[in-house]
C-alpha cells in the first residue's frame, strides 16, 4: 500500500487540562478515513524550513464519533506539542498520514473483560478502545486504571464521568493520583507494580483467555505494569502496549554485535517499495530509513524512534541490527520484520520489503 496523505480541517480545539488540547478534524467528504480504535495519526508540521512528523493516537472512536480527534499534551521543550497547544487554530488544515498502528483490537461478539491501564496522555488510545468496546460489545466489561498527578491533570475527566454514568454496569474507573489537591477521596500514590496487582485482583474475574490488557503511559510505569502482569501469570499475547517515547537513557548508537563479531559498517541495502527496487548505501551513523530519505525515496515513517511501526518492513535476506526492538512483537521478529528507522545492515545482502 502506498503512503497516503490527507489535509484535514480543524473544526474545534478543546482545552482538556492546562497543558493538553483535543483537536477535532473533519473527515474528508468523499472518502472517509477508516481506522481502528487505538490507532494513531501522523501529523506533518512545516517548521523552520523542514517538515516534522509526530504520531498522535486518536482519542476519537470510529464507532461513536463523527470527527477524528487527537489529544496532545505538552512535553517540556517539545517542538510540536507546544506549537500545537500554542498556535493551532480552528479552520486551519493539518496534513496527516493514513492511520496506523497495531495497538488496537478486533471487536468480537463474545463477552470479555478489557482492562485498560494508563497514565497521563496515555489515556488517548485507551479512550478510543473503551468507547468502542462499550458501544459495540454489549456484554463485555471495561476497567480503567488511570494514574495522574492531581485532579487538574486528569485528561477527559468529564467525558469519563459521562461514560461511567452511561455504562454504570459495564465500566469501572479507578483514578490514582500521586499528589492530589485537598478534598480527594480516591486512591493516592503512584500506579506502581504493587498497587496494580492489588487493583487487578479486585476487578471482576473472567477466564484468563477472555481478558485483554492494554497499557499506555510513561516508560517506567509501563515496565512496572508488565512486571505486575507477569506476576499474575497473564499470558504475553494478552498484553498490548503502546509507548509514546523511548526511555531517556536509551543509547541509540549502533554497537558491534558480539555473537558473530560483525560491526556495523557501510553496506548497500536493497529496499523494495511500491513495486520499485532501490539500492541504498547506508553509512554506520545512519539508519536504513535516513539513508533512504536522503535518496528522496518517499518511505513511510512517523516517530523515527522504533515505537510506532510506521516504517516496518520484512527482511527477506541478510541481517539487520535494531537499536530499539520494543516496537515489534516476538511474533513479528520471528517472521523477520524490522523497523528501518532504527535498523542498520549487518551483512552485504540485506533486502527489505516495505508494504
Ligand atoms: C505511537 C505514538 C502515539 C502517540 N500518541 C500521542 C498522543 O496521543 N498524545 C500525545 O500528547 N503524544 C503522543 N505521542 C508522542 C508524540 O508523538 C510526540 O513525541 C510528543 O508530542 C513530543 O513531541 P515534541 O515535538 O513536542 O517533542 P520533541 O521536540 O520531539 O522532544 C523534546 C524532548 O522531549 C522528549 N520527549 C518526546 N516525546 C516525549 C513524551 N511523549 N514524553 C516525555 N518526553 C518526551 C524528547 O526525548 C526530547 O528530549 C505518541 C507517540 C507515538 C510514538
Ligand atoms: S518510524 Fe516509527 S517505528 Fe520507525
Amino acid at each position: 500500500m502506498s503512503t497516503k496523505y490527507h489535509k484535514l480541517r480543524v473544526t474545534n480545539i478543546i482545552k482538556e487540562t492546562p497543558d493538553t488540547i483535543s483537536v477535532y478534524m473533519q473527515q474528508p467528504a468523499q472518502s472517509k478515513i477508516a481506522y481502528k480504535p487505538g490507532q494513531f495519526l501522523t501529523v506533518l508540521i512545516p517548521m523552520g524550513g523542514e517538515t516534522v512528523r509526530r504520531s498522535y493516537s486518536m482519542s476519537s472512536c470510529p464507532h461513536t464519533d463523527k470527527e477524528l480527534c487527537v489529544t496532545v499534551k505538552r512535553v517540556a521543550n517539545g517542538k510540536v506539542s507546544n506549537y500545537l497547544n500554542d498556535h493551532l487554530r480552528v479552520g486551519q488544515e493539518l496534513e496527516v498520514m493514513e492511520p496506523m498502528g497495531s495497538f488496537s483490537l478486533d471487536l468480537r461478539p463474545v463477552q470479555r473483560h478489557v482492562i485498560l491501564i494508563g497514565a497521563g496522555s496515555g489515556i488517548t488510545p485507551l479512550m478510543s478502545i473503551a468507547k468502542a468496546v462499550l458501544r459495540m460489545e454489549s456484554s463485555s466489561i471495561v476497567s480503567l486504571l488511570y494514574g495522574n498527578r492531581n485532579q487538574d491533570t486528569i485528561i477527559f475527566k468529564n467525558a469519563l464521568e459521562e461514560l461511567q454514568k452511561q455504562y454504570a454496569n459495564r465500566l469501572r474507573i479507578v483514578h490514582v493520583l500521586s499528589q492530589p489537591n485537598p478534598g480527594w477521596n480516591g486512591l493516592t500514590g503512584r500506579l506502581n507494580r504493587t498497587l496494580a496487582i492489588k487493583l487487578i485482583n479486585e476487578l471482576p474475574k473472567l477466564d484468563v483467555y477472555r481478558t485483554d490488557y492494554y497499557i499506555c503511559g510513561p516508560s517506567g510505569m509501563m515496565e512496572e505494569m508488565e512486571q505486575a502482569l507477569n506476576i499474575l501469570y497473564v499470558p504475553k499475547e494478552k498484553i498490548h502496549k503502546e509507548s509514546f517515547a523511548t526511555t531517556p537513557s536509551a543509547d541509540t548508537t549502533p554497537k558491534p554485535v558480539e555473537d558473530d563479531n560483525k560491526e556495523v559498517k557501510t553496506q548497500v541495502v536493497t529496499i523494495i517499495y511500491e513495486g520499485s527496487e532501490y539500492k541504498v548505501k547506508v553509512e554506520p551513523h545512519q539508519s536504513i530509513l535516513d539513508a533512504g530519505l536522503d535518496m528522496d525515496i518517499d518511505l513511510p515513517y512517523s516517530c523515527q524512534s522504533g515505537l510506532c511501526t510506521a516504517c516496518r518492513g520484512k527482511c527477506i535476506s541478510g541481517k539487520v541490527l535494531m537499536d530499539e526492538e520494543d516496537g515489534l512483537s516476538e511474533y513479528e521478529m520471528k517472521e523477520g520484520y524490522v523497523l528501518v528507522c532504527v535498523g542498520h545492515p549487518l551483512t552485504s545482502d540485506v533486502v527489505i520489503e516495505i508494504d
